[in-house]
């Protein structure tokens, strides 16, 4: 039964028409797999979204096209509970909690926080930036994961929930369960083709350096051979010394299920030119039904709707349950959230 199996949570923003490669080997592609050994809750986190300026049209196309490509990443609606963040409301109303609990120093520590906002200025920052991990927190606590899959970007916030979790269970008595990071380390961080030193990122990174999973197949290959690589010519997993070499290698062998040594060996004695040549064919090879599934669901939006319809009605049974003991926990009178 799923009610035995340990629950994984996570989500992704649909801040972006399409995922990059990051998001995919860094944590989409776990949570595929996690589907079947675990109780399984994937959101597309609209309200996270939110924090940066939307428009309004795009941001309901994008939350469409992130379930979808969910969809055809292999979430399978009978496997996990996928759903979109805003249509469970006791995310935010939990977050109220999380809030009241969270230093303003300490969310002044979030890293991603320091970074966005210094990247746009205090006066372009929302508060909702300034909060957004404890909304994450919430996201978390709420359906009492176990574990929560992700990239090392996150990993400070699912240490903020972890800390959040004891503070409130120490206060109030025994609430909510401790998660813990699901972070795999060879692929905790894709790193951006053009400056191999630094995370893929919608954000920050630029187009060049994003492999996105929508793009037209000669594009990507296009961006695979141009990718920034290092003085020598040996193929080496080498972080320090060879950084552009190793993040190829690393999208190399997880795309092709292989361990770096058997990339590594077989090309041994060549040059660059041939790994990039054949990443760019693995990458495509990879895309190409991923672009057409995506294309599918899309074609169909009742049917997506009504999948994500469904999880969050599977989603907000467990939700609500929590609120309500956390609300009673906290000393607020009964009545209707
Ligand atoms: P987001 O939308 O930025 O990214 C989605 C997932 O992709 C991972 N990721 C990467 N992994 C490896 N290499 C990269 N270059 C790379 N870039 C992105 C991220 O680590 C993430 O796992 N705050 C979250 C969304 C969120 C969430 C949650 C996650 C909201 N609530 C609750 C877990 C649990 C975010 O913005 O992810």
């Amino acid at each position: 039964m799923a009610n035995d199996r340990p629950r994984v949570l996570s989500g992704i923003q649909p801040t972006s028409g399409s995922f990059h490669i990051g998001n995919y080997l860094g944590a989409v592609r776990q949570w595929v797999a996690l589907q079947e050994t675990h109780d399984a809750f994937y959101m597309v986190v609209d309200l996270h979204a939110l924090t940066l300026p939307q428009d309004p049209k795009e941001l309901r196309e994008n939350t469409r096209l992130a379930a979808a490509q969910l969809l055809a990443a292999g979430l399978d609606p009978e496997h996990c509970t996928i759903f979109v963040q805003s249509h469970v409301p006791e995310h935010t109303q939990l977050t109220w909690l999380m809030e009241c609990l969270t230093g303003f120093g300490e969310a002044s520590r979030m890293t991603q926080f320091k970074d966005k906002a210094a990247r746009q200025g205090n006066e372009h920052t929302s508060v909702g930036l300034f909060t957004y991990p404890m909304l994450m927190v919430s996201d978390i606590l709420i359906y009492q994961a176990d574990q929560v899959p992700v990239g090392e970007d996150q990993r400070q916030h699912i240490e903020l929930a972890r800390n959040l979790a004891e503070r409130f269970n120490g206060r109030y008595g025994k609430t909510f369960t401790v998660p813990e990071p699901y972070i795999l380390r060879e692929t905790a961080k894709i790193f951006d083709l053009q400056e191999p030193t630094v995370k893929m990122s919608k954000s920050a990174s630029s187009p060049k350096g994003i492999i996105d999973l929508l793009d037209d197949p000669k594009a990507s290959a296009k961006k695979i051979k141009s990718a920034v690589t290092d003085t020598g010519s040996e193929i080496r997993f080498d972080r320090e010394n060879k950084p552009g070499v190793s993040n190829l290698l690393t999208i190399h062998a997880t795309l092709t299920d292989s361990t770096i040594a058997e990339v590594e060996q077989k090309y041994a004695g060549k040059g660059y030119g041939a790994l990039k040549t054949d990443l760019a064919e693995i990458v495509s090879e990879w895309a190409a039904p991923f672009r057409d599934r995506t294309r599918e669901f899309l074609d169909d939006p009742e049917t997506l709707d009504s999948i994500l319809a469904k999880g969050a009605e599977k989603a907000r049974a467990v939700a609500t349950e929590t609120l309500t003991q956390a609300y009673d926990k906290v000393g607020l009178l009964p009545g209707k959230h």
